[in-house]
């Protein structure tokens, strides 16, 4: 008969205690591990795995984890959302720039990187007093003309104070509390593409663009900078190929200072002063001497007012930012332009730019003022 094996409580005691030993080192290994890659023992206090346990991809975590241990923490301390990885890397971006920007960001809708490094730029000293803070295209430098504006106008006359403040702010930085033509500067060339030239930026006499060539006889007539002349081929042949019976024609290019002069005057003698300059400009101001304008219609000797009832306008409309262009003086607009609904003028900016203006509600005039000056 087998003998019971005995039982001894100390042997067991051993066993469990040897157990619960190897356990804690295992434990006590698996912490040291995770702690140490989080406090990494190299030189970089926060290391790429804080940054990866925070939502940012292996790659991105690389990068961030090589910057200054100020702004990681200032990275680590404030919400992940796309605007913050690249924000920290923008050229010469402080912590301070930094808290502001992620500050803005959350505050406003749709910000993209180029708005949150504008908005560094021109806003100033955050004031909450101060209400024309509260609209996105805010510059600081204006502040003292948005008050004069303001008190001229009655708030009662907008539907909220958002779009009285707004109203405000996109005159205002419009230099529509200025006078037409008396108060103006010279139009900075060097811009180049993305130059402004309205009733308060005026070209020399002079200025002639240096690439002005022909254009193709089965795009249009007249001359155009060169520059710009195969995204407008491609503009206009892909508007033409979308569907049966399309045509486009460039009735009014590039126009010479004296050119605009003698069309101005024309218009003067017609229907009186007043009246031309709502819908001409007067020499030197008119975008037509920049080479980068076109009056666009659906075909040769086509009134301009016609085209607005032609398929070929509504698809201008939505597609010519992704060809560089953009609808230079839109209908409701008309009091920040200083002109008449033209759905026929095409402004080139370059695609990029375009694009990003495209996903904005402002005229040209306000965008150079808030992002390219
Ligand atoms: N029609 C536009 C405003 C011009 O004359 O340049
Ligand atoms: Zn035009």
């Amino acid at each position: 008969m087998a003998q019971r094996r005995k039982i001894h409580p100390e042997r067991v005691l051993t066993v469990i205690s040897a157990f619960l030993f190897v356990l804690c080192i295992i434990y006590g290994a698996y912490l040291y591990i995770d702690m140490s890659d989080l406090l990494s023992f190299d030189d970089h206090a926060i290391s790429e795995r804080a940054f990866v346990e925070l939502g940012y991809s292996e790659d991105e975590a690389k990068e961030l984890a090589l910057l200054d241990e100020e702004l990681k923490s200032t990275i680590i301390q404030y919400p992940i959302n796309s605007i913050s990885y690249e924000l920290a890397l923008a050229d010469g971006m402080n912590s301070e720039d930094y808290v502001h920007g992620q500050e803005l960001y959350e505050r406003f809708d749709h910000l993209t990187i180029r708005d949150v490094e504008a908005m560094l730029e021109k806003r100033g000293e955050e004031d909450p007093d101060n209400i024309f803070q509260n609209d996105r295209y805010y510059i600081a430098s204006n502040q003292e003309r948005y008050e004069a504006l303001a008190s001229t106008l009655n708030e009662e006359n907008y539907i909220s104070e958002e779009a009285y403040i707004r109203s405000v702010v996109e005159l205002v930085n419009s230099e529509m509390d200025t006078i037409d033509y008396v108060d103006y500067v010279e139009a900075d060339t060097s811009k180049d593409q993305t130059m402004l030239v309205n009733k308060h930026h005026v070209l020399d006499q002079n200025y002639v663009p240096d690439n002005l060539v022909e254009i193709d006889a089965n795009y249009g007539r007249g001359e155009l900078r060169s520059d710009i002349l195969e995204d407008l081929y491609q503009m206009m042949d892909d508007c033409v190929n979308s569907k049966e019976d399309m045509s486009l024609f460039v009735t009014s290019p590039y126009r010479s200072y004296v050119t605009q002069e003698n069309l101005y005057n024309n218009y003067v003698y017609s229907y009186g002063q007043q009246e031309a300059d709502t819908f001409s400009a007067r020499p030197g101001f008119s975008e037509h001497q920049s080479g980068l304008a076109v009056d666009i219609v659906a075909y040769e000797g086509q009134a301009l007012g016609d085209f607005a009832y032609y398929e070929e306008c509504e698809w201008l409309k939505s597609h010519a930012s992704e060809y560089g262009f953009i609808l230079r003086y839109p209908d409701g607009k008309e009091d920040v332009t200083g002109y008449q609904s033209e759905p026929w003028h095409y402004r080139y900016v370059g695609k990029e730019i375009s694009t990003h203006y495209a996903s904005l509600d402002i005229t040209f005039d306000e965008y150079y003022a808030f992002y390219l000056s």
